[in-house]
């Protein structure tokens, strides 16, 4: 059985670039596995955008960091080919955290999750994937929306962010969204029935914000930072609720982190609640999100869309369009045709 993998040979500065990652065999592949493990075949990998973060040596005492020379770690579904418990079957498939490798060996005690019968893996890792549910969990969980809020949207029409924005809506939200681009803009509008857009590229948000939020933004769902919550942050509501999910504008920088935002007093005196959170944060409720995810999928409430670039060789090629902004919804890594297949 042959195996590749990427590793990190060089911490990147700024966009990922040739010769950061090096394709070499994979290691560990034919050793005999011991209970508890499993043996896969990755279909699929997820791009995702703090993947960036885990490839820098910033101090990150609460997120792994990628040791030089070590494989490249990402959120992927895969095919068991050979397993040592009970629970994972081979033939059967999982998302879990693996390698960019052809072959892994992943631990059961990790919490490996089977994709059920009838989901594809494109399915498991997009419309019903981590970023759907982080959508999910950080609206409803962290920002607590009722009818008839206002709530913003950074990076709306990303794959986190335009579930937080649909979501949003069928909490009888106000939705604005705020994404790059015309194409962005109208599929936000037109397909994900958001009622207003802000095209950050030709807009000015900040002014944006105060003209469409006359009474101010209840609820700002923020996958970006720097300038976008800066003007949020002057736009809040009394009681109103930042969730913080993303900083994508910082991942490439040099810095160690972008810069706070100014006018802490308006926080205090609007009694604002800024809040991070991670998906793992809400693990046990995974299925209870999934369910609703397929529902409001199945009715029309929501729609997703997936952007699949193609082989294993030309991994590292995509990474950089989730910072460019050219990815066009979740930005998927397909490495075998299998991740098409729905048993
Ligand atoms: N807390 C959690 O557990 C959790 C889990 C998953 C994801 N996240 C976060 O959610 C955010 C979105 O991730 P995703 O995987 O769903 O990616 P995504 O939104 O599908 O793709 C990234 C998008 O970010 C926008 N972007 C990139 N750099 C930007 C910049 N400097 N300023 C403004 N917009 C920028 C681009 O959209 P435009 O074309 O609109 O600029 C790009 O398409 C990230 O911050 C990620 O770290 C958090």
């Amino acid at each position: 059985m042959e195996n590749r993998q990427w590793l990190l040979r060089r911490r990147p500065v700024r966009m990922l670039r040739d010769g950061d990652l090096e394709l070499a065999p994979g290691d560990q592949h034919e050793r005999a596995l011991q209970a508890g493990e499993i043996r896969v075949r990755n279909l699929l990998f997820l791009y995702a955008p703090t993947m960036r973060n885990w490839m820098s040596a910033r101090d990150a005492s609460l997120h792994m960091i990628i040791p030089l020379g070590a494989p490249i770690q990402a959120m992927s579904a895969s095919r068991i080919v050979e397993s040592r418990h009970p629970a994972f079957p081979v033939g059967s498939r999982i998302v879990s955290t693996s390698k960019w490798s052809e072959f892994d060996i992943i631990d059961a005690a990790s919490a490996p999750r089977l994709i059920d019968e009838g989901v594809t893996a494109i399915e498991a890792l997009g419309a019903f994937g981590l970023n759907a549910m982080t959508g999910y969990f950080g609206l409803m969980r962290v920002g607590r929306p009722s009818p008839g809020e206002t709530l913003v949207v950074s990076g709306a029409a990303g794959s986190t962010g335009s579930v937080a924005a649909q979501i949003g809506r069928i909490a009888g939200c106000r939705v604005i969204g705020i994404a790059g681009g015309a194409e962005k803009c109208s599929w936000l509008r037109n397909e994900c029935r958001i009622e207003e857009v802000i095209d950050y590229r030709s807009d000015d948000v900040s002014s944006a914000l105060k003209s469409l939020c006359p009474t101010g933004i209840d609820i700002f769902f923020d996958n970006v930072g720097g300038t976008m919550l800066q003007a949020a942050v002057d736009n809040m509501a009394k009681f109103g609720r930042i969730i913080l999910c993303g900083q994508i504008a910082g991942y490439n920088s040099e810095d160690d982190d972008l810069p706070a935002f100014r006018n802490i007093m308006r926080v205090i005196y609007g009694s604002i609640r800024i809040q991070g959170f991670l998906f793992g944060d809400y693990r046990d409720e995974v299925p209870e999100a999934i369910a609703d995810l397929i529902a409001w999928r199945q009715s029309g409430e929501i729609v997703t869309r997936e952007d699949i670039r193609t082989g294993f060789e030309t991994l590292p090629l995509h990474f950089n369009a989730l910072f460019e902004g050219t990815n066009r919804g979740t930005l998927l890594g397909l490495v075998d045709e299998d991740a098409y297949s729905s048993s």
